[in-house]
């Protein structure tokens, strides 16, 4: 059972990263802060806010900062800062299990399916999403996916390589496909590109990356192979 804590956590989801993504709301939280947890690149990514703020980073250490933060939060204004929306693959589902619902503010943000999707300009209700984040063995559910389902997002972190996505996908016969590489959204290093399954073994990324992979039959419009997206 949640233990009762006396004052609620905040968990804040970020957007995809540069600080005009996230909303005025979570922008409140983090300036009334006694504590901000979250990984590297996100408490980088407020240094000004609060000087007095304590922060700690969540690394391998997921698991036991639960207890921590549990502790924490009986005198201090704990916030959590999570990567784009708190409810898509973050560490706030292991927070609100641990300390439960009605221990938790949550904030929600932009995901990166989502900015993604906004980037090339296309719908998102009816995808299908996976992740390979930290799961190198994933790739075999995407592969699957990308078989059942026209529209399929998923999140990759540098454990696989786009060489490795393109070997895959062709092997599985699958040579007809649409490949958005969208990387480092909202940051200034962003890129948003296209390919298809051959092209797409000459890619490189480095980063943050969502790939978005269409069947062609279903999402037919004019075709540019390896095209950099302006936004
Ligand atoms: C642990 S998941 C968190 C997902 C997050 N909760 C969300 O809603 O976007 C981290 C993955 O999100 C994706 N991601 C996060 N920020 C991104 C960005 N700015 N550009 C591209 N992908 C991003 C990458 O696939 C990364 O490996």
């Amino acid at each position: 059972m949640a233990k009762r804590i006396t004052k609620k956590i905040t968990i804040v989801g970020c957007g995809p990263g540069a600080i005009n993504y996230i909303t005025p709301a979570g922008l409140e939280c983090i300036h009334n802060a006694d504590v901000l947890i979250g990984s590297k690149r996100l408490l980088d990514t407020f240094p000004l806010i609060k000087s007095g703020a304590e922060k700690i980073k969540i690394e391998k250490n997921y698991r036991p900062l639960l207890n921590k933060i549990i502790l924490l939060s009986r005198t201090k204004n704990v916030v959590i800062l999570v990567s784009g929306d708190p409810g898509f693959y973050s560490y706030a589902r292991l927070v609100i299990e641990k300390l439960g619902r009605a221990n938790c503010n949550i904030i929600p943000g932009i995901s990166s399916v989502q900015f993604a999707f906004a980037s090339i300009g296309k719908s998102w209700h009816d995808a299908h999403f996976v992740t390979l984040h930290g799961r190198q063995k994933g790739i075999d559910g995407l592969i699957k996916a990308v078989k059942k389902h026209d529209t399929v997002a998923a999140l990759i972190d540098k454990s696989i390589s786009l060489k490795t996505l393109a070997h895959e996908l062709l092997m599985a016969g699958i040579t007809k496909r649409k490949i958005f590489v969208c990387e480092n959204l909202s940051l200034p290093d962003e890129r948003v590109r296209e390919f298809n399954p051959v092209s797409l073994q000459s890619a490189d990324a480095d980063g943050l990356n969502v790939i978005i992979i269409l069947n062609q039959s279903c999402h037919s419009e004019r075709s540019e192979e390896s095209r950099p997206y302006k936004r």
